[in-house]
């Protein structure tokens, strides 16, 4: 299968939550995560999220640093990256910052009846915003398939980042070749918190485990590189 180098990126902490439950987004991360974060993005292709993380946090998912964008643009690449968010029903809004931003353009990855709830919700966009597509990807949606539309777009490099559904369902998958994550040195405790992934079926199990290749302190917060792809695993 044709598909790009996936880098799964994930801020969470000790508890292994990705927020809390209150209305604002839980800082997980410093200035120094977020610096590091942005220099990831900016070598990649593509980024994506899931359709939880588009309501909860209404991202922009650009390139921060003007020396990155201007960086990308000399390489002949567009100063932001492609965004693909994954919704199963296809609700999604189209007044969004995901959509509106950026000079890259925006694919949907659904399947099903989510193909037309997807249409229908993006139709009232104005045609000057950076261009949107729906893809039917399955009913439900895979990561195969959407891995495989990405390289069909010539995504060679993809940075998926977030929630915790999206990484169960990468991780799940077997397909992401690289995991990094920063652990913010405290407990969230609450049980509704979301969670880095939900309970599943990995292929990461004892007997088969990821490699750790980087473990380091980052002004307090606890950067850890995985890699996922091994012989034997897809
Ligand atoms: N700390 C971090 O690094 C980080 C990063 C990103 C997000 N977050 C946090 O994560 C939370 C959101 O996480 P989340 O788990 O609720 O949402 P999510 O993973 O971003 O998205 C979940 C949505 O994805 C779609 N989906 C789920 N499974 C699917 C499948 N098998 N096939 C196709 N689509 C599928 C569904 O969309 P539909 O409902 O549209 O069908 C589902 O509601 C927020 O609190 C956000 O702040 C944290």
């Amino acid at each position: 299968m044709d598909r790009p180098y996936t880098i799964l990126s994930c801020a969470m902490s000790i508890d292994g939550r990705i927020d809390d439950t209150s209305p604002e987004r839980l800082r997980l991360s410093n200035e120094a995560d977020f610096a590091e974060i942005d220099e990831l993005r900016a070598g990649c292709d593509a980024i994506l999220v899931g359709a939880g993380t588009l309501r909860a946090d209404n991202p922009r998912l650009l390139v921060r640093s003007p020396v990155l964008r201007e960086r990308r643009a000399e390489q002949g690449r567009t100063e932001n990256l492609l965004k693909a968010v994954v919704t199963r029903g296809g609700d999604v809004d189209p007044g969004a910052r995901f959509f509106s931003t950026g000079d890259a353009g925006a694919v949907v990855y659904t399947g099903g009846p989510g193909v037309a709830t997807a249409t229908r919700c993006l139709a009232g966009r104005s045609d000057t915003g950076p261009p949107v597509e729906v893809v039917d990807a399955g009913d439900p949606p895979t990561a195969e398939a959407i891995l495989t539309d990405l390289a069909d777009r010539g995504v060679t490099r993809l940075l998926v980042e977030g929630g915790g559904h999206i990484h169960t369902m990468f991780l799940g998958s077997g397909l992401v070749d690289e995991l990094r994550l920063a652990v913010a040195p405290f407990l969230v405790g609450e049980e509704d918190a979301p969670r880095f992934v939900m309970p599943g079926s990995y292929p990461y199990t004892p007997q088969a485990p990821m490699r750790l290749v980087e473990a380091r302190s980052l002004d307090g917060i606890a950067v850890l590189r995985y890699c996922l792809a091994t012989e034997g695993r897809p």
